[in-house]
């Protein structure tokens, strides 16, 4: 049968999720698949009706795509699709929520709160340690998130994230190393350790700046590797994600782990990390891609 690529959409993501569609469909017709791609935009309602394709595969990032809205439609409409379900999905777009389960299934992740308004400042400072990281909750690719050193920072930040997405997460802030986990067939690729002259992996890193560097092998231990592959599957598990995504790590000055977060649609532009990590197990584009589509077949 056909297969749709879905791509670009409404979402700040859109420019993103149309490198990822091209490289995603690219990489099916390499494969030999019969693989189109759909900018996916306007109610999404209308892209299942009368569809000229026999599954989808997900290339959209943040709401709308990535949030459990298509997936609850596609479900509806009795046609398959790649990745994980409706409520794993909406449950790992919302950072902040995603940590009460972190937290609640004793999964090591920074310290957090949400904020609502400015005028919660005074309890957040309290309650947590500077430098913080405001984040929106429910937004991707580090749009709108800021690292704060003092209050006022904190203020401006919030504001901000707050244009984004009403619902803010604080957390404090972990220096780093970055590092990446990416999952296939609900197992752990090879991690990836990021460094960026940034003051983290932010927007422009990601997908401007050319100084950002990678490392696979990600320079840790192999038993410090296999420890925070078994903490991105379990994080994986208990977010109930399906086949494929990537899992965000920390690590702090003594060496500890911290999760930052699940992405159920994780970039695969050209220079994005489960393509990378994938390439580093000896499977390539064309591989990668099918192995994530065969795992929609009923
Ligand atoms: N949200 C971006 C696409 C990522 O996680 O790779
Ligand atoms: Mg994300």
């Amino acid at each position: 049968g056909r297969v749709a690529v879905f791509m670009g959409g409404d979402s700040a993501e859109r420019e993103v999720s149309l490198k990822s569609g091209a490289a995603v469909t690219r990489g099916l017709q390499d494969a030999g698949v019969d693989a189109f791609s759909i900018d996916v935009t306007g109610c999404l309602l209308k892209t299942v009706e009368n569809p000229d394709f026999d599954r989808v595969f997900i290339a959209l990032h943040g709401r709308g795509g990535e949030d459990g809205t298509l997936q609850a439609i596609l479900s509806q409409a009795g046609i398959p699709y790649t990745g994980s379900e409706m409520l794993a999905s909406a449950l790992a777009m919302d950072k902040l929520r995603t940590k009460f389960v972190f937290a609640g299934c004793g999964l090591p992740t920074p310290a957090f709160r949400a904020m609502n308004s400015v005028d919660e400042v005074g309890t957040i400072v309290a309650d947590l340690r500077f430098p913080l990281s405001v984040k929106p909750s429910r937004e991707g690719s580090s749009i709108g998130v800021r690292k704060v050193r003092n209050r006022d920072e904190l203020v401006a930040a919030y504001r901000d994230a707050a244009t984004h997405d009403p619902l803010v997460l604080v957390e404090e802030w972990i220096e780093g190393p970055e590092y990446t986990v990416s999952i296939l067939g609900e197992k752990a690729l090879p991690v990836i350790g990021l460094s960026t002259d940034h003051d983290f992996y932010d927007y422009d890193a990601k997908y401007l700046a050319d100084d950002t560097r990678y490392r696979v092998p990600c320079g840790l231990d192999e038993w410090q590797e296999t420890l925070i592959q078994n903490l991105a599957v379990e994080a994986f598990r208990v977010v109930g994600c399906r086949t494929w995504g990537r899992v965000d790590i920390m690590e702090d000055d003594e060496g500890r782990f911290w999760l930052l977060e699940v992405n159920t649609v994780p970039g695969m532009t050209d220079h994005s990390l489960v393509p990378m990590s994938a390439q580093a197990a000896g499977i390539g584009m064309p591989e990668l891609v099918t192995r994530i589509l065969l795992d929609t077949l009923p």
